[in-house]
This record gives C-alpha cells, sequence and structure tokens, in this order.
C-alpha cells in the first residue's frame, strides 16, 4: 500500500546514477551512485562543498552535458508523463527538447547563461511559451506579463521591452523564474539561483521560489552549498561529498 502511495507522489527517480567525464588523458568520475526522488509539491535540497557534483547532477537530469566527454556507466533517471515513466537517459534529442521547459524548468546561478543578451527579457519568455504550448503569440505576451507580475518584477510592461543588461541581478533572477515557470512544470531545477545576489535579495527570491512552488505544487530540486539556508526550506535534504551521497 505504502509503496503505490509513493508512486503516485513521484515526478522523477533517479536511480544510482553515476557520470563520468572522459579527455585523452583521464576519466573524472564526478557523480557515483546517487540516487534520490522528487515529489509534487515537495522541496528537496541538493547540498554539498563546491566541486561535489550538484550541478552535474542537475545537467544530467536536463541532459545538458557535453556529449562528447559524458558518460553514463550506470544508472537510471526516470521521468514521470502522466500514465508513463520515461528514462531520461534513453531519450531521443527531439523528446528532450519537448520536456526541458515544459516539463522540468531549470533556473541556472549565472543568469546571463540562460538569458540572451541580444534578446528582449519579454521576447524571451514568449518564445518558450510558443514553442511548448498552442497559444498565439498576442496570447503568450500576455500570459508573459502576468508572469512579470507573478514574480513581482517592477514595472512588467517596461521590463517586457528590456534587455538583460537593462535590469539589476535580481531582476534577471526574476525573469529566468517567470521562464522556468511559464509553461507550469512539474518539476523546478533551481541551481544555486541566488548566491550571486546579495543577502537580502538572496532571501526574497528564495521566498518567491517557495511561494511559486507551493502555489503550483510543483516539485522543486534546490541546490546550494549553503546547509544553513535551506534549514527551514526544504522538505529533505541529500548531502553530496566528492561526488558521493552522504
Ligand atoms: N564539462 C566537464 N568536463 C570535465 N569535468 C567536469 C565538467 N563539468 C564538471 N566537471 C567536474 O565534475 C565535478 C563536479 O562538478 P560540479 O559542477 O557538479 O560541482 P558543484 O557541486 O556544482 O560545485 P559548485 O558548488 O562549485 O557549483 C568537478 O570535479 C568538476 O571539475
Ligand atoms: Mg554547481
Amino acid at each position: 500500500m505504502k509503496r503505490m502511495e509513493k508512486i503516485s507522489t513521484s515526478v522523477l527517480e533517479v536511480k544510482n546514477l553515476s557520470v563520468d567525464f572522459v579527455s585523452d588523458m583521464e576519466r573524472t568520475h564526478a557523480v557515483q551512485q546517487i540516487s534520490f526522488e522528487l515529489e509534487a509539491g515537495k522541496t528537496l535540497a541538493l547540498v554539498g562543498e563546491s566541486g561535489s557534483g550538484k550541478s552535474v547532477t542537475a545537467m544530467s537530469i536536463v541532459q545538458l552535458l557535453p556529449l562528447q566527454l559524458t558518460r553514463y556507466p550506470q544508472g537510471e533517471i526516470w521521468l514521470r508523463l502522466g500514465d508513463e515513466r520515461l528514462n531520461l537517459l534513453n531519450c531521443s534529442n527531439e523528446k528532450l527538447e519537448q520536456i526541458r521547459g515544459k516539463e522540468i524548468g531549470f533556473i541556472f546561478q549565472e543568469p546571463m547563461t540562460s538569458l540572451n543578451p541580444l534578446m528582449r527579457c519579454g521576447e524571451q519568455v514568449t518564445e518558450m511559451i510558443c514553442k511548448h504550448l498552442d497559444v498565439s503569440h498576442s496570447e503568450a505576451e500576455k500570459k508573459t506579463l502576468a508572469l512579470f507580475e507573478e514574480v513581482d518584477l517592477p514595472n512588467p510592461p517596461a521590463i517586457l521591452k528590456r534587455y538583460p543588461h537593462e535590469l539589476s541581478g535580481g531582476q534577471k533572477q526574476r525573469v529566468m523564474i517567470a521562464m522556468a515557470i511559464s509553461c507550469d512544470p512539474q518539476i523546478l531545477i533551481a541551481d544555486e539561483p541566488s548566491t550571486a545576489l546579495d543577502a537580502t535579495v538572496q532571501k526574497t527570491i528564495l521566498d518567491l521560489l517557495k511561494k511559486l512552488q507551493v502555489k503550483k505544487n510543483m516539485a522543486l530540486l534546490f541546490i546550494t552549498h549553503d546547509l544553513q539556508l535551506v534549514k527551514n526550506f526544504a522538505d529533505d535534504t541529500l548531502v553530496m561529498y566528492r561526488s558521493k551521497m552522504i
């Protein structure tokens, strides 16, 4: 009985995942035998010192590690899609394109790795919505405006027209959060979303993420090296140390 309940709430299951990087010279074991589950409406904090394998774990879920260099010697990453489950390690590129942004939203530490410096902020979010949802451009733009309000950006119509470099660090993070949640993903991955920001802004970004997560019943994978930070924030905590879970 208990097992059945568990299956019904788990939206992602990482089983025994190992990730290696290969070069002519060496093979690095970046992640070794990590297992965890993400559940709808719950936050799992992935905590560990620098270089322990947190980002590599996150990037393997969305399969964004460099193909040529990356090997998965063992493991499975099961995503729930309705009644089906899909192992993301054996997924076609086409399928992954559909999943990224739609089923799994992600926010990275450095906003400029996710935001295109040459595109207006509004257009970037609108484009994401048009790609995944069956709506017209003007409907997508309306939705973008509503999202900018939802993430508490000041003067959303003005932000819509601005380029990323015309925003503060905290505002850029909010645009990224708006983009990440724009297609109502079941899972949100936030890789150190606030470490580049000052303490007050950091706190408001975390509060915002938590609020959105509860409201939308998303599973949140929250990555940080700051154990203090997750004390009151996460339902579960997984600590990584030198590529392993401890
Ligand atoms: N593209 C790559 N090629 C080779 N090694 C890599 C690559 N990306 C990451 N690594 C290695 O994998 C290990 C884990 O890195 P990862 O980025 O997951 O650390 P992290 O826990 O996210 O650290 P931080 O807190 O500093 O962000 C490190 O030893 C890193 O050097
Ligand atoms: Mg990292």
